[in-house]
């Protein structure tokens, strides 16, 4: 046997590389998308450092900006005691989810004002920073000048109340807010007064300016040190678009007005950097604090921030979603490379996810909370595997759906991965002492031909290579299912061995020592193969990974197959359980963050089938419901039934006709509900009431809505609520169908009780 049955990656130079992940806003908590993100970095990172390579990831807090300002004011807190509250909830979901993040940091920190004033004087005294006098709209009651998010008015073209001020949710007009009729501060209520004020300016258009990001995105200097595009192609084909041959950068408004949380522009009383100059300077400024903590030394790097940050050989490399690309490929290259800091080698990016098909929302009770996956006693490494096993390289969406969770982690990673040594780890403990026979010792077995498992380790070693690119080039999704081919491969070979039939002879009588020999001989080919995997899927999961290392007693494994490769046999350590199945319940528990499911958990719910099988499908909360929907009520509510109803006075904004929809409308409500940042947020429910109402006789009345009704999904969309309305007894329209309708006085998002 000839072939090559090894690989490592020892690579021949030793990569620096500075990582970052977006800097969240320090106004919320962290939701599926954060974690997704850092999970597709974590996975990178852990594999670099696998292969010897000097990582070093920092992400902070995005603390700065006018929305972060006014929430801290609306909770009466400074805003940076604001955001100290929020830093102080970031640790239980890093450590959770086993981040490997080497310092988080803040925005609002003296690095980052050092740095950002730093990039900016030298961004002055290159020429590259201009100042004009621009008109805005200013709050006189707040004594502010006012964000566009902030002001609201009637449209101009069609005259709805209550609109944004870049476009119209009735009838789609796209205009400036000062186009906006009797427009009005959703801070104060004030209506606003046109002020003027010195606005300081990058400017981005400079020919200069604009040939650099030409390069940089896909021109000479379009690769990265190593020969591959520094943006995928997806990216680059934007950028074609802001700067092809018709594309026109505009300068970039980088100062704000008193008051603002933000940093102070040098020289210049009361101006402020924007948010969005400061945030990626952050990446800077947590990496310099990671440098001057003595963090860095202890992960091996004794240069200095500057020296780092000098040398040629640092790679800079940032993980974005696909909602920043523009600040991130234009603006922030543009300010480094002007104010003589390393520019970035690549900006990796990324789609977002959504949850069974829906964008994730708060206000529409949408999403999953990782914290509570996290409490609800579920193995975080599921959620790695689960993304891992759903992403690439590429800026696609990725959907999560509890009956795919269920079904790739209980069939495949346990299935497939973990099976493999709980099928032969204990037979090997109870019958061989644990002893682990090398790979050059294997052949002393007589019950298996040696062909067969040799060619399985040939495939792992053959693959090896393949999969060491893809997660190099982040097709995480093609690794695992590689990963997954493999493991299928070591199954069948245990399949075809059946160690369980020896193993049964040797608990009975005959106990015949060729017996004994081949059961160690296949239950060692058999962990030989889990091992061997188990480095390959370690950037996936770094916890299950350290429990095979203590149980084969390594102290790391390297990127590297055959993963144990000693002369000797290896006496294995007592075999711990790697990993449990999801359990259908916990999913159950999980997307009970959904109204629905808020509803099942007070009421009796049919006993869970149980997570039997890996492809036991997951109907989380709504089975549950149809099937008590159904049961027969007493003839009495009471009254902590009644008050379960959230029935809420809501205006009806808009309506239309649904196409397709023969009976219904579509209604778009005030039920009272704002944002996070305090922007009124508007729900569409489908009411069947067409046969009724003409839509227009509609617009403006208001009327009673059950607002904690499960939102649910229609062919047409999400309907997110019912609208009550009165017909006959029987329930047949036959005499008509009224909406109801409250007194006059009543107003949007009112409680009925
Ligand atoms: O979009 C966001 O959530 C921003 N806080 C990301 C900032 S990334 C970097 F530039 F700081
Ligand atoms: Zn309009």
């Amino acid at each position: 046997m000839t072939a090559d049955l090894t690989h490592s990656a020892a690579p021949d130079t030793k990569r620096r590389i500075f990582v970052t992940t977006a800097l969240p806003y320090a106004n919320g908590k962290f939701h599926l998308g954060h974690m997704m993100e850092y999970i597709q970095a974590d996975i990178w990172v852990r594999f670099q450092r696998m292969r010897g390579h000097e990582v070093h990831w920092v992400c902070a807090d995005d603390t700065h900006g006018a929305p972060i300002m006014i929430a801290a004011e609306k909770a009466g807190k400074s805003p940076q005691e604001f955001v100290a509250e929020i830093a102080a909830t970031r640790r239980e979901y890093l450590d959770g989810f086993h981040l490997s993040i080497d310092n988080w940091h803040s925005t609002d920190s003296l690095e980052n004002v050092e740095l950002a004033q730093d990039i900016y004087l030298k961004l002055k005294a290159a020429g590259f920073i201009a100042t004009k006098t621009i008109e805005q709209f200013y709050d006189p009651v707040k004594g502010m000048f006012l964000p566009d998010r902030y002001i609201k008015g009637e449209c101009p073209k069609c005259g709805t109340k209550d609109q944004y001020g870049d476009s119209c949710e009735n009838c789609g007009a796209v205009y400036a807010p000062t186009d906006l009729k009797n427009p009005y501060s959703t801070l104060s209520g004030a209506a606003p007064k046109m002020r003027s004020s010195e606005h300081f300016f990058f400017k981005l258009s400079d020919p200069k300016c604009v040939e650099f990001l030409r390069e940089w995105t896909d021109g000479a200097n379009g690769l990265d040190r190593h020969g591959k595009k520094r943006l995928q192609s997806e990216i680059i084909a934007k950028t074609k678009e802001w700067l092809g041959e018709d594309g026109k950068m505009g300068d970039w408004d980088i100062s704000r007005d008193a008051p603002y949380f933000g940093i102070p522009i040098p020289d210049e009383p009361g101006k402020y950097f924007y948010v969005w100059l400061d945030a990626p300077v952050g990446y800077l400024a947590s990496l310099k604090n990671y440098f001057e903590t003595g963090k860095a030394k202890a992960n091996g790097e004794s240069r200095t921030f500057a020296e780092f940050m000098a040398a040629d050989d640092t790679e800079q490399i940032h993980f974005i979603g696909k909602d920043i690309v523009y600040f991130h490929v234009l603006f922030w290259p543009a300010m480094l490379k002007y104010s003589g800091y390393k520019v970035p080698d690549s900006v990796n990016v990324h789609g977002f996810v959504t949850v069974s098909g829906e964008k994730m929302s708060k206000s529409r009770g949408t999403g999953i909370d990782p914290l509570k996956y996290l409490q609800l006693g579920m193995n975080p490494e599921w959620l790695r595997y689960y993304l891992a096993a759903k992403l690439n390289a590429n800026v696609e969406d990725i959907d999560f759906t509890a009956e795919d969770f269920m079904a790739r982690v209980n069939s495949d990673l346990i299935g497939k991965f973990v099976n493999i040594a709980s099928r032969c780890a204990r037979l090997l403990s109870s019958h061989c002492n644990g002893e682990l026979l090398s790979r050059s010792l294997l052949a002393s077995g007589n019950a298996v031909d040696d062909r067969k498992y040799i060619q399985v380790f040939e495939q792992i070693a053959a693959n090896a290579k393949a999969i060491l690119s893809l997660y190099d080039a982040r097709e995480f999704g093609k690794a695992i299912r590689s990963i997954m081919a493999l493991a299928d491969q070591a199954n069948r070979f245990v399949d075809e061995a059946a160690p369980w039939t020896i193993a049964k002879r040797l608990s009975g009588s005959d106990d015949l020592s060729s017996d004994w020999v081949a059961l160690q001989q296949i239950c060692s080919a058999a962990l030989h193969m889990f091992f061997d995997l188990t480095v390959m899927l370690k950037p996936v999961l770094p916890s299950l990974a350290e429990g095979v290392e203590k149980w084969a007693g390594v102290d790391s494994f390297a990127w590297q197959v055959p993963a144990l490769n000693t002369d000797n046999t290896t006496r294995l350590n007592a075999f711990a359980h790697l990993m449990s199945r999801v359990d259908e319940k916990q999913l159950d528990e999980l997307f009970g963050l959904l109204p629905e499911a808020t509803e099942k958990a007070t009421k009796p719910q049919p006993a869970s089938k149980g997570a039997s099988g890996g492809n036991a499908a997951t109907k989380p909360a709504t089975q549950g419901l149809q099937a008590n929907a159904s049961e027969k009520s007493g003839e009495f509510i009471s009254i902590d039934d009644f008050t379960k109803i959230d029935l809420r006075i809501a205006k009806i904004v808009n309506a239309e006709h649904v196409e397709g929809g023969d009976k219904l409308l579509r209604l778009t409500l005030d039920v009272g509900e704002t944002d996070a940042s305090g922007q009124p947020k508007l729900r569409h429910v489908f009411s069947g009431i067409k046969s009724a109402y003409a839509p227009e006789n509609l617009v403006g009345q208001m009327t009673v809505v059950v607002a904690n009704l499960a939102p649910r999904k229609m062919k047409f969309g999400m309907s997110e609520g019912m609208v009550l309305a009165a017909s006959d007894k029987d329930g047949n329209n036959a005499s008509g169908l009224y909406i109801l309708n409250p007194h006059a006085g009543a107003q949007a998002g009112m409680k009925v009780t």
